[in-house]
């Protein structure tokens, strides 16, 4: 169920408004099936079933805490319309706390019908990763659920017995642990980063080579290969959401979370990264130059531009009067709603080639693969000043410079922040 009448019309015509690889053919084949279906009206969804996932967003309030007004408005509809017993389950991340919040106000609605029916409030967090959403569903590596009714947790445990074969993938908790378990894996993987981020900006700074670093540390299983890679920082819907709403909880509690400060400080600095060393090398002049991006997307895989780090590139490359040629396989239509078209300063290429047309420079933002492996000679050719800012770490320095290509990457010893 969703209030968006025109998202629904798509949906039910098998037209899946966001880009999320393989999930347009299991929408359909459930649709065509009658297994799936889909409805504005929150009646028929709340009566419908004794599991009710409320999964709708939690935006960052004016001083970064989740608003919940999405989440209760919810509660209270379920509330004013609930027939028997159900399992109201939150899906979207929310503050410690909010699966009583969501109690409170289904009670109120039954206690305002003059009704009394059981229900239970369960806290069921999802951890897929946009781009590989189908296979973190399907193959979870672990499904947190909070709840402190065990027959909440018996239908739960049902409802997940298909994925849960092998071995125990459930995690049984209270829902306040649930909660917490959501926005603490998520800041340790948002602190793994501007961790890594960190040891860039130490290496650009004597010399050292950050991907040689990586390599180095990530073989210690305590530390491990994944989301260590150093880059133009982290975007997404998730992340700095909610590192930061962790912060506004703890300080709201009266502690004050430093570290998590540091992880969102550094991350922001590191969105500058790429517009710093593109004015640099271009000795603070960048009025009328014409740079090349490769990458609007928050990461590969998606078509998702929320926080993503091309738009404070372009944002600052735009505001020092330099002109931008943006490329990206999937996320244009997405740029060109945010920017609301191209225009004399912001030109959307039909494909990455054609972006690099009276470009000074190359910016590469999001690790797409059909950015891995460039014809090198052919940038060189196009490109006016041949010069590559690449802010993933995605090709081998000694390849792009024996093109006659300058090379500048994140942390990687030669940058123009350092020696
Ligand atoms: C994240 C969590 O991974 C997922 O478990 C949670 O459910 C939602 O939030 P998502 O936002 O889809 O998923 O993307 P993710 O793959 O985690 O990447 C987030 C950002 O971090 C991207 O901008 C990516 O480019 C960046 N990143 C990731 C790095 O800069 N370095 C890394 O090593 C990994």
């Amino acid at each position: 169920m969703d209030i968006d009448a025109e998202k629904v019309a798509r949906l039910k015509k098998g037209d899946v408004p966001i880009y999320e690889p393989g999930l347009s053919p299991i929408v359909t084949k459930n649709f065509a099936a009658a297994q799936l279906d889909f409805t504005t009206d929150p009646v028929a969804a709340i009566l419908h079933g004794e599991l009710i996932f409320i999964a709708v967003g939690t935006p960052p309030g004016e001083d970064g805490s989740a608003d919940l007004s999405y989440v209760l408005e919810v509660a209270g509809t379920i509330g004013r319309h609930l027939g028997d017993y159900a399992v109201v389950v939150n899906k979207s991340t929310v503050p410690v706390g909010t699966a009583g919040l969501v109690r409170a106000k289904i009670k109120e609605q039954l206690d305002l019908r003059g009704v009394e029916i059981a229900f239970d409030v369960a806290s069921n967090p999802e951890f897929l990763k946009e781009g590989n959403a189908i296979e973190d569903c399907m193959r979870p590596d672990r499904i947190v659920v909070g709840s402190s009714s065990s027959r909440a947790i018996e239908i739960l445990r049902k409802l997940y017995a298909p994925f849960n074969r092998n071995h125990e993938r459930l995690v049984v908790m209270d829902e306040c642990s649930a909660e917490l378990t959501k926005y603490a894996a998520n800041a340790m993987l948002a602190t793994k980063i501007s961790f890594m981020n960190e040891i860039a900006n130490i290496a650009e700074k004597v010399g050292a080579d950050v991907e040689l670093v990586r390599q180095g540390i990530g073989s210690d299983p305590r530390i491990g290969f994944q989301f260590i890679y150093p880059g133009a920082g982290y975007g997404g819907s998730c992340f700095p959401k909610d590192v930061k709403a962790l912060g506004r909880l703890a300080k709201s509690k009266g502690y004050n979370a430093r570290l998590l400060s540091s992880v969102e400080e550094v991350n922001e600095d590191q969105k500058r990264k790429l517009f710093s060393y593109i004015e640099k090398h271009f000795s603070g002049d960048l009025n009328g130059k014409t740079i090349a991006v490769w990458g609007l997307a928050f990461k590969p895989d998606t078509d998702d531009m929320r926080e993503a780090s091309s738009r404070s590139l372009i944002d600052s490359l735009i505001a020092a009067g330099a002109k931008v040629r943006a490329f990206d396989p999937e996320a244009i239509p997405e740029a060109k709603r945010i920017y609301r078209g191209s225009s004399e300063q912001l030109h959307f290429a039909d494909n990455a080639y054609e972006a690099l047309q009276n470009a000074d420079a190359l910016a590469i933002v999001t690790e797409w693969k059909i950015f891995r492996s460039p014809n090198f000679k052919q940038l060189a050719d196009l490109l006016k000043h041949r010069v590559v800012f690449d802010g993933r770490n995605i090709y081998d320095p000694k390849e792009v410079e024996a093109a006659g290509i300058a090379y500048f990457g994140v942390g990687r010893g030669r940058s123009l922040d350092g020696n």
